[in-house]
This record gives structure tokens, sequence and C-alpha cells, in this order.
């Protein structure tokens, strides 16, 4: 089983409280420790978070910065105890652009955390589904490989070996997809909840999975 998660609201969560923006990232952040845990418990076998995304560079430069850093601190302080529990974490999106610190961050988490056999964790981070798929197409054309089939695009993914989303949801009451995951949520159940994500909790996450199971998935054919 496979969730993505778009995680939204952080900045309407704080404005409600007249609280600056970087509150409410600090406590989606918070959430994200707890969204994996809630998540490894339920037997979710990959949990995907979207945390940066490429059009994010619109924002303010402090929040831009804010996010980055919450991102660096985040791993470092919380990696240990995730790689104990049998977290494995993976990091998804454009390289070109980051500081140097994530991009160190991003290496060393991975590398650090490549055993953990329980959930994988993806962090999307300067991700764009557009872009994903024209890195993709780039890199098809650099290689001169010819592709048959839907597969053989696949192998040019960020992360190849990552199943499709069964279910992704959105918090905070928006019902769009905003370039997350384009060529992976072809067939994806989707759940929008008019919550915001720092008050997202583990029975939304259930709710969510209830519903899920509920659903008939076709794939196109019929019953
Ligand atoms: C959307 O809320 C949220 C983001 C753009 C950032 C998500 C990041 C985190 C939850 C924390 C950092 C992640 C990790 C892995 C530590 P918004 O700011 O768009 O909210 P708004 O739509 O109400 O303005």
């Amino acid at each position: 089983m496979h969730v993505a998660i778009i995680m939204d609201g952080n900045g309407r969560w704080a404005k409600k409280r007249g609280l600056p923006r970087i509150e409410g990232h600090r406590r989606g952040a918070e959430k994200v420790e707890k969204v994996v845990e809630w998540a490894s418990d339920l037997g979710i076998d990959y949990l995907t978070l979207y945390a940066f995304s490429t059009e994010n560079w619109r924002r303010p430069w402090e929040e831009v910065n804010f996010l980055f850093k919450l991102f660096v601190e985040f791993m470092k302080k919380k990696v240990q105890r995730m790689k104990k529990e049998g977290v494995r974490i993976r990091i998804m999106g454009r390289r070109e652009g980051l500081p140097d610190e994530v991009l160190d961050v991003w290496n060393w988490v991975e590398e650090e955390t490549k055993d953990g056999r329980k959930i994988t964790v993806v962090i999307a981070l300067n991700y764009g589904g557009r872009a994903e798929i024209l890195d993709a197409v780039r890199r098809i054309v650099k290689d001169g490989r010819k592709i048959e089939s839907e597969e053989d695009f696949r192998e040019y993914l960020y992360i190849p070996d990552l199943p499709d989303p069964d279910l992704v949801i959105r918090t905070s009451g928006e019902m769009r997809i905003s370039n997350f995951l384009l060529w992976q949520i072809a067939y994806s159940e989707l759940v929008f909840l008019d919550k915001y994500w720092p008050d997202f909790e583990k029975e939304d996450l259930e709710k969510a999975l209830e519903d899920f199971s509920r659903r008939e998935r076709r794939f196109g054919g019929i019953r």
C-alpha cells in the first residue's frame, strides 16, 4: 500500500491563529514525524510526502530558506530514531538549484537509512510532476533510448522502483493535484480533507484508508 500526501494549509493554519507562516511550517514538520509513525503502525509500505514543489521557489526567499532549514534540521534530529524503527527515507525531486547543505543531507539520509524495511518514506523535494517527466525525456534523448512501453519510460522516473500510489490525500480543502506525481497517479484514488495539515490526526489517516477500502478500483476495466 502506497499513500501519498499533499500537506497543504500550513500558512492558513498559522494565519488563522495570528502566527507567522513559518510557524505553520514548523507545526507541519512536527506532523510529518507523527504521520510516519502512524503510517508505519497501520502497515503502509510507502508514504510519499510533498514537502517542496518546483513552484514553491516563487515564495519569499525567507520562507523558502526556512523550509530548507526545516528539512535539514528535521533529518539531522529524527533520522537515527526513524532508522531504529525500520524507516527507509528517499528523497525525490530535481537536485539542480538546491543548496549544497540540502544535497548533502539528501545523500546522507538515503545512505543512512537504506536498510530500513518497515516503511519507505519518500520526501518530494524540489519536485514537480512535469519536471520529472521532462527530466525523463531529456535523459531518454541523451541515452538515445527507444521507448516501447510504459515500463521502459518508468525506468527514467526519479525513483523507478516506487510503486504507484494507491491513495492520494490532500489536506486544506483544495481539490487540486498541483503538479504532484502526474505519471504515477493515473489510477490512484483521491481523498480531499477539509482540514489544514497541522491539524491532521491519525483518525484522518484511518478514515481515508477506510474510504479507500470501500472504493472499487477497476483500472479502466469493468467488474
Ligand atoms: C503547504 O502549505 C505546505 C508546504 C508548501 C510545505 C510543506 C512542508 C512541511 C509540512 C514541513 C517540512 C517537511 C519536512 C519533511 C520536514 P502552504 O504553505 O501552501 O499553506 P497555505 O496554502 O495555507 O499557504
